[in-house]
């Protein structure tokens, strides 16, 4: 995982809105969130993951598959911010694309990512959910600049014979509700002008009451059927990750499904909401606290703008190999060496361009 250096409290949030602490915690959980730096983006925070999830594996960059990088805040529209995680870590023979379901996200991308792998197509992935949701609030708006902060979180999927991996999913969307949750702007739609850059189209829209609503109703629901497609039972789940919304909502799931408080990874009082990549932090931050162990049986649940809501049900393993000290000094000089990879395959196409527009030329 990767999160931004700076911390913005509550207390600070309420220098900038009409707003206090006592407010946000009590409907939200929430106490800080951490924010990008004018250098960091979706991308960088991705790359910065995506490495040290790598390094709990004995992958090199070059023996990456696949990169899919979820993000509802991408780099650009195009190239897709996976590309540039793949530039960055030099991950030559990958194949690299976005996928957009805002913060369920993460768990359609890790669905996908397994499928590819039990069809044959790959043999491993790079599964990012990354975030800078800060560059897209109105900061003008206490219902909404409350609630997100910018983070990201990687997983490595790899074949394997051993049992476990990825058991079940359930994916789900509902179009009709889309308007609750949304930026209007800036798309084929709204396309920018000043109108809607004076209006604030560009950022967070949100009926908080009615996702609120929505949320209740699917996060237990969504948890039981991942767990029923997977030939497990309730009893048989360790830990259970969900999207890092507001603890009301999480508190309302464990209300529906029967289970204490303690089941549940809850991180939300340190990030806020940082969409696709809060699950996968919260996992990051439960495996280095030793709360996933191999063999433990846990289940992935979110939901977000689309609507879309989804969960997954796994067994946790852990790598078959894991790398040596000198294969990691050597994939931290690869991950080095991307950036004049890079450098060099940007000087050597425009040196080709030259060249063949120069034959071109000579052709006519
Ligand atoms: N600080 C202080 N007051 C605030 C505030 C803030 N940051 N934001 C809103 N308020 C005010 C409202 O203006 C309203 O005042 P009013 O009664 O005078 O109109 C009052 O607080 C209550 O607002 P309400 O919207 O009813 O609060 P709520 O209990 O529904 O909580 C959310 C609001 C946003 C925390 C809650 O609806 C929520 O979490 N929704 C889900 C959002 C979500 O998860 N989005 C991401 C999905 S991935």
């Amino acid at each position: 995982m990767a999160v931004p250096e700076k911390v913005v409290t509550n207390e600070d949030l309420a220098q900038i809105v009409d707003t206090n602490d006592e407010w946000i915690v009590s409907r939200t959980g929430i106490h800080q969130r951490h924010i990008a730096g004018k250098d960091e983006t979706t991308a960088s925070l991705a790359t910065k993951a995506a490495a040290r999830a790598m390094a709990m594996t004995a992958l090199e960059p070059p023996d990456i598959d696949l990169i899919i990088v979820s993000t509802s805040t991408p780099e650009h529209f195009f190239p897709a911010t996976a590309c540039l995680v793949q530039d960055a870590l030099g991950a030559g023979r990958a194949g690299a694309f976005d996928l957009s379901a805002a913060c369920t996200g993460f768990i359609y991308a890790l669905n996908m990512a397994a499928q590819s792998i039990r069809s044959g197509s790959i043999r491993n992935a790079i599964v990012i959910g990354s975030e800078t949701l800060s560059r897209m609030i109105n900061w003008e708006d206490r219902t909404t600049c409350v609630l997100f902060g910018d983070g990201a979180g990687a997983i490595v999927l790899e074949a394997s014979e051993r049992p476990g991996g990825i058991l079940s999913c359930v994916m789900r969307s509902d179009g009709s509700g889309g308007e609750l949750l949304s930026i209007p702007a800036g798309g084929s739609r709204y396309p920018t002008t000043v109108e809607t850059l004076q209006r604030k189209m560009h950022t967070i829209h949100m009926n908080g009451k009615e996702v609120y609503r929505f949320a209740t109703h699917v996060m237990a629901s969504a948890t039981r059927e991942a767990i029923s497609r997977s030939g497990l039972r309730l009893s048989d789940i360790s830990l259970i990750i969900p999207h890092q919304a507001n603890l009301r909502i999480i508190e309302a799931a464990a209300r529906g499904l029967k289970l204490p408080m303690d089941k549940f990874v809850v991180n939300i009082g340190n990030y806020g909401n940082t969409s696709t990549a809060s699950i996968p932090i919260a996992m990051c931050e439960a495996v280095g606290a030793g709360r996933i162990r191999p063999g433990d049986n846990l289940v992935m649940v979110g939901f977000g703008g689309g609507l879309t809501w989804g969960a997954l049900a796994l067994q946790w393993v852990e790598p078959e190999k894991r790398a040596r000290p000198a294969l990691r000094r050597r994939r931290s000089i690869l991950i080095w060496l991307a950036h004049l990879r890079s450098f060099f395959r940007r000087v050597y196409r425009r040196i080709e361009g030259v060249l063949w527009g120069g034959r071109e030329r000579g052709t006519k």
